[in-house]
């Protein structure tokens, strides 16, 4: 007689399904178990699939948000490589030929060959339509990471850049290009809500540290006007904006994309001074819960 049993196929595990569809010919369990199973696992690879368009249609938008000052950013070694090339070959025409100086302008060539090869390598990371990855890392590169990104936008704004990263933190599991998204968009927050005031110190201070149960906290604060009492509510809506440009996307992406890291994102205007804070929580590898309730 067949029976219904509650059958746990996490994923396409081939081994698994052997087993299932010779108990099936045998009669010895009912497909229906199966199937509602594998559709529950199906429609958690479609919203991850889903959520990985949105947070790379979003990471698009950055890129052209800041085309500017990444144009910037790609010209400054180009330039310094134009040069140096120049120097080095006035050197070599001198008699006799300068091969102490040759020598070292050709590092130092190398070296903003390097920083380009870099930049690039972060735009092209930033642009990458790569399902989302499941990978151990440490969070404090990804933040490090956030700010050489922004390097020129946060010049460019008279943004002074303070970290305050705890050494030695658990690494955490998740996808490395969507948590640097999450900085990034909550840095251009940060910049944009200061540009907005007549404040002399533009400080945008992040923070990362331990939590109990090996949680991962990280802060991002800023010395703007704070989130005002009117957007309180709304701020993580989709497309709540209060700027003539804005699109009300990068919020709402940060959340969509810290709960699908099993964190929480939430956000205060700072007790001490103006300026808003918004804090993140990760689970991190060695976290026993893998959710915060
Ligand atoms: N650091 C901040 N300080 C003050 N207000 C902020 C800050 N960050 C966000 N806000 C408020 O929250 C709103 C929503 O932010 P969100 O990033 O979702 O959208 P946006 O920045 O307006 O547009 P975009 O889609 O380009 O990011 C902002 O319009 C702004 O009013
Ligand atoms: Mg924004």
């Amino acid at each position: 007689m067949s029976e219904t049993i509650t059958c746990h196929v996490i994923d396409d595990d081939p081994g698994q399904r052997s087993a299932m569809s010779s108990l099936i010919r045998e009669g010895e369990v009912t497909l229906i178990g199966l199937t509602e199973v594998n559709d529950r696992v199906d429609g958690q690879k479609m919203k991850a699939r889903l959520q990985g368009e949105i947070a790379h249609a979003a990471r698009i938008s950055i890129l052209g948000e800041l085309a500017a000052s990444i144009a910037h950013e790609v010209s400054q070694p180009l330039t310094a490589i134009g040069s140096n090339t120049e120097a080095t070959q006035l050197w070599l025409e001198s008699l006799p030929p300068n091969l102490e100086e040759v020598r070292e302008l050709t590092a130092r060539t190398a070296a903003e060959v390097q920083r380009a090869a870099d930049i690039i390598h972060r735009i092209r990371a930033m642009a990458a339509r790569s399902a989302p990855e499941q990978v151990r890392m440490a969070i404090n590169p990804v933040i490090e990471e956030a700010m050489l990104f922004l390097r020129h936008e946060l010049q460019r704004n008279d943004v002074v850049v303070s970290l305050q990263l705890v050494d030695h933190l658990p690494e955490i599991l998740g996808d490395r290009v969507q948590l640097l998204q999450v900085i990034v968009n909550l840095a251009v927050n940060a910049i944009q809500a200061m540009n907005d005031t007549q404040i002399t110190v533009r400080q945008l201070l992040i923070r990362s540290s331990l939590m109990t149960g090996h949680w991962v906290q990280i802060t991002v604060e800023d010395t703007g006007p704070g989130i005002a009492p009117e957007s309180r509510e709304r701020a993580f809506e989709r497309f709540f904006t209060t700027k003539s440009a804005g699109m009300g996307m990068g919020l709402p992406i940060c959340r969509m994309i810290i709960d699908a890291h099993r964190g929480r994102i939430d956000f205060d205007n700072r007790s001490d001074s103006c300026g808003a804070q918004f804090k993140i929580v990760l689970p991190s590898c060695l976290s026993e819960s893998p959710r915060i309730e």
